[in-house]
């Protein structure tokens, strides 16, 4: 088999730097090099080392100078021993081939393989790697060349879960993909849907315009509300939020703008409110479709004077707040209802981000539960997977409950499953029973699998005809005939 790095044999005076058997202080004897590659070489030395010991090696190159580097003994036989090098540095490791540039010369084999060759050759016949030493990339082009097959050399060794590691920081590390995608890494997903959000989270952050966020329960609204303020100049200031469905109208008057002491029968104390608190930062109002018109009025004031006045004090005071609103109510009926200013509703909706349902973000479905199946396992100290099936029953689940549904069913999974692999059952999840009993012949068994099997796929493929095909393995016509087959 050929090698990695190419080998030479060389004349190279080294000192070997060894710690003491057992006891303190080092010695430090000459020997040398007698065949060397850029990764490791053989030592010629009398008295060798017992395998795995760490070295450390002083050699001086004719034109370079001095080097130290750390080497590993590989095998010790009665004459000398090899050693593997260790951290070459990029410097170290160019100048050493330059000196070995310069031996292979009077070399007529293949460094790498071994075979006879006249030098005229570019390439080795047998191993295939490239022999034009001259050229004045050539440890570079080599290097990415055989890169593939250094990892290659090694992956035997690879654990999976050491792959998916490596294969992850090539992703983020090197490559960066997803660095801008992501609006932080609590806000988990990759459909269109979502990546629209974070794009308009990514657009609005830096001004101070008011926002209104839609979308139904467990979408991820009071999420976007802090990506905003967190991406915003004014992360370093408050962020107060209040759930204006929490708190009886009476109270929350005084809860968001405050009160005189003695204002009214049981202030005792004068009272700041939640938008004075968030002065230079962000009040976040949850749920503003259930506030009051009355209350309604005073948040209509606050935006076009950025005035708060606290109940009882016949002044006022400038503040500077940004404010966000969300909702999960349609407004619109509401203000078709009179249960909401038309007015109020016109300087909130200025910039609306509306967050899509679950059931609308495709694989986000899968992404979500393996990120959050990941974040409860790791505090529980467990090691959790979901089997194939359970990764099918997520992504043919409608979610209602959106995000919040997956935590909560992803939870439970991980306290109650007994074994480290989850299953639809421990999350819960229906999975569509058949009823053979009622099956009477395998054409019947046939159709009831074909059509069960398109509904998922065209589900899982939002409709698209091409991906359905490639996904079931058929072609795109038969895809459209199934169809009609079976009225879908
Ligand atoms: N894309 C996401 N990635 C990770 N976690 C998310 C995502 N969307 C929502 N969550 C989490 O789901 C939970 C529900 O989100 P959030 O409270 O923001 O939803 P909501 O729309 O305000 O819900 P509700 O209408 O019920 O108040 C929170 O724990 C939130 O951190
Ligand atoms: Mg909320």
């Amino acid at each position: 088999m050929s090698r990695l790095d190419l080998r030479c044999k060389v004349e190279l005076p080294v000192f070997i730097i060894a710690k003491n058997n057992g006891g303190s202080g080092v010695t430090e004897t000459e020997a040398k090099f007698t065949s060397l590659s850029l990764s490791g070489g053989y030592v010629d030395h009398s008295h060798p080392f017992s395998a795995n010991k760490i070295l450390g090696l002083r050699y001086d190159l004719p034109k370079h100078g001095e080097f130290e580097i750390l080497g590993e003994v590989a095998r010790s036989e009665g004459r000398g021993f090899a050693t593997r090098f260790y951290n070459l540095n990029r410097d170290a490791k160019l100048k050493l081939w330059d000196f070995l540039k310069e031996n292979i010369a009077d070399d007529p084999s293949c460094p790498y393989c071994g075979k006879e060759y006249t030098k005229k050759l570019r390439t080795c016949e047998i191993c295939g790697w490239n022999l034009n030493f001259y050229s004045q990339d050539y440890i570079v082009d080599h290097e990415k060349e055989s890169f593939v097959k250094r990892l290659e050399s090694k992956s035997g060794l690879f654990s999976i879960e050491d792959m998916y590691k490596i294969l992850n920081f090539i992703d983020v590390q090197v490559l960066k993909i997803g660095k801008n995608l992501d609006i932080n890494e609590e806000f988990v997903g990759s459909s269109q849907g979502i990546l629209n959000v974070f794009s308009m989270i990514r657009k609005v952050a830096p001004t101070d315009i008011p926002v209104l966020i839609t979308g139904e329960s467990g979408t991820g609204k009071e999420l976007t509300a802090m990506a905003i303020h967190e991406r915003s100049q004014r992360k370093n200031k408050p962020f107060v939020t209040i759930n204006c469905a929490a708190i009886p109208d009476n109270l929350l008057e005084a809860e968001l703008f405050g009160h005189e002491k003695g204002s009214f029968t049981g202030a005792h104390i004068s009272k700041t409110g939640k938008f004075e608190y968030a002065d230079g930062g962000t009040i976040f109002l949850d749920e503003i479709g259930e506030l009051s018109t009355r209350l309604q009025s005073k948040i209509l004031r606050f935006l076009e004077d950025r005035i708060v006045e606290k109940i009882g004090s016949n002044s006022g005071k400038k503040i500077d707040t940004r404010l966000i609103a969300a909702t999960n109510k349609d407004l619109k009926t509401a203000i078709a209802k009179g249960s909401f200013r038309k007015d109020l509703f016109y300087r909130l909706d200025v910039f609306n981000i509306n967050l899509p349902p679950v059931r609308d973000r495709a694989e986000d479905k899968v992404i979500l539960a393996r990120y959050f199946l990941n974040k409860y396992s790791k505090e529980m100290n467990l090691s959790k997977t979901l089997t194939a099936e359970a990764v099918d029953a997520v992504r043919n689940y409608d979610w209602p409950g959106n995000v919040r549904e997956i935590i909560n069913k992803v939870r439970r999974a991980v306290v109650m499953s007994k074994d480290p692999s989850i299953t639809p059952v421990d999350l819960d999840l229906n999975v569509p029973v058949m009823h053979t009993e009622s099956i009477t012949s395998l054409k019947e068994v046939r159709y009831s699998i074909e059509k069960q099997k398109l509904i998922e796929a065209l589900r899982h493929c939002n409709n698209n005809i091409s991906k359905v095909a490639r996904v079931l393995g058929i072609s795109r016509p038969s895809v459209y005939s199934l169809r009609k087959k079976y009225h879908i």
